[in-house]
């Protein structure tokens, strides 16, 4: 029986054809945006205006779209972090692309939760990973995730580690173990990895930080010498971590090496290439990262050197057994059934932490359709190829210098003077860095490399041109000259 009286209420449009002209206009505007973004300043600071608009009472009563839509134009789309700028190269910050927002509004679209049963989204994510093995070298039989971070796929690694080389941990805790669980990687390992093996619960101390060679990469020999020492006081060496490309100067550490310590001391072997494995994708690079495909478990992020928008990353793991050890506990409200929706390539929640998820594979899939790998590998080229020629006018300069080789599309370099104190160059070093942003004119962000203080271009962008670097250098020297006369 209906009751009339009963007023029942939805969250869709009473007035679709209004929603959907302002849908319009958003998407339209959102083009502009990126059509324009070069004649933008590269960081903008938010105006006063904007941060008390965003202190704003809860709102009780319903606004129209079209001022919801104004508050974002005026108080949120201008004060952005910077990175769809061409002159953006902080941190590790992907530029993203029209195709992966048209990927993100159309997962957005389908509103799908993404954690597997019998359904496009997961098929998508099994070929997109499928793409990934064969790019990187693992085994067809490997399983993989995509995840939210570099950081998250690092923590999923490492979760994965412990409990294969520890089985116990995962029915018992870490209390119930005699010999302490402990890792490596070089000292200039991401605080990703630092964090995660905190949260594992192995203790961040756990981590050994390995010294590293002029070149930043780990000292192999000085690895070796650790485990011995570990396992000599009774500790239990579970897993080394190599880093393809390390955030401070893109060191690439002597993968190999690192897998065969790893084989002669039954330890799982994590590789954290986060940005740096996508130099498999380039021919002349690809012999760098020579070794990630011994990897047990591969980290990489999509939203830094495969420029997908934000977020999305992937964990690889060779076994796919010891992923489900990790992950998955069988219960009866997820079963798979013999047909019908619960029924499918896989569930998701047991392979990693989330069940619930979106499809990210989707803005991922859809751009390396629409691009080609061969498109990404000439971007990956080029941006190494920019990063060289910022290094060759920074050594060209007089009154700047690198601070790191580069071996990759990194580059540490700052402002010198004759006369002026180590302390003295590291203040006017990060002045410059700070007025290069406040005046929009780029966006490096700041690094200490061996105890000096200098500006990093991480270069994971594909709108940037050689100008840009040649602006760069030309407004550091002159910022530079300019606060040096009054220091
Ligand atoms: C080498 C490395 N590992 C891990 C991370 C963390 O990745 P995310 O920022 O996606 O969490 C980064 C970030 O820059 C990185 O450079």
């Amino acid at each position: 029986m209906s009751d009339e009286s009963i007023k029942e209420e939805t969250l869709d449009p009473s007035d679709w054809s209004e929603s959907r002209a302002t849908g319009q206009r958003m998407l339209s505007d959102a083009f502009d945006d990126l059509e324009n973004i070069r004649s933008r300043p590269a960081w903008k600071r938010i105006s006063l205006e904007a941060k008390a608009a965003l202190h704003e009472a809860p709102p009780r009563n319903p606004q129209s779209l079209n001022s919801v839509y104004e508050d974002y134009r005026t108080n949120i789309e201008p004060y952005a972090l910077g990175n769809r700028h061409p002159r953006f190269w902080g941190w590790v910050i992907g530029s993203g692309t029209a195709i992966g927002m048209l990927g993100d509004m159309l997962a957005s679209a389908m509103n799908t939760n993404s954690g597997g049963f019998e359904q496009s989204s997961a098929y998508v994510e099994e070929h997109l990973i499928g793409w990934f093995k064969e790019l990187f070298g693992f085994p067809a039989e490997a399983s993989g995730l995509l995840v939210s971070s570099g950081s998250a796929a690092n923590l999923t690694s490492l979760i994965v580690a412990r409990d294969a080389i520890v089985p116990s941990v995962v029915g018992e805790g870490l209390a119930a173990i005699e010999r302490r669980p402990v890792m490596y990687a070089s000292e200039e390992v991401h605080n990703s990895v630092e964090k995660a093996v905190g949260i594992i619960g192995l203790g961040r101390s756990a981590l050994r930080r390995i010294r590293t060679k002029d070149d930043f990469t780990m000292d192999v020999e000085a690895l070796k010498e650790a485990i011995a020492a570990d396992k000599a006081a009774g500790l239990h060496p579970v897993c080394a971590i190599g880093t393809a490309g390390t955030v401070a100067t893109g060191a690439i550490d002597d993968l190999d090496a690192i897998a065969d310590v790893c084989r002669d001391n039954d330890m799982w072997f994590h590789v954290d290439g986060a940005f740096g494995a996508m130099a498999a994708l380039s021919d002349s690079l690809r012999p760098r990262v020579k070794g990630m495909e011994r990897a047990d478990s591969l980290a990489f992020d999509l939203h830094k050197w495969l420029y997908v928008n934000f977020d999305a990353a992937c964990v690889l793991v060779r076994n796919p057994d010891a992923q489900l050890r990790s992950f998955s506990i069988p219960v009866s409200y997820l079963s798979a059934l013999p047909g019908g929706v619960a029924h499918g390539p896989r569930t998701y929640g047991e392979m990693g932490i989330d069940l619930s998820r979106g499809f990210r594979a989707l803005k991922a899939w859809m751009s390396i359709k629409a691009y080609g790998f061969d498109k990404y590998a000439r971007m990956v080229d080029q941006n190494v190829a920019q990063a060289r020629y910022l290094a060759s006018l920074v050594s060209a300069h007089d009154n700047l210098e690198l601070v790191a080789p580069v071996p990759l599309n990194i580059v540490c370099f700052r402002y010198v003077r004759a006369g002026l104190s180590a302390g003295q160059l590291d203040d006017l070093n990060e002045r410059i860095l700070v007025r290069l942003q406040e005046d929009g004119l780029a966006v490096p962000s700041g690094v200490r490399v061996r105890g000096k203080f200098a500006l990093r271009v991480a270069n994971v962008n594909h709108r940037s041109r050689r100008d840009d670097f040649a602006a760069l250098v030309a407004d550091s020297a002159r910022i530079g000259n300019e606060l040096a006369l009054v220091t």
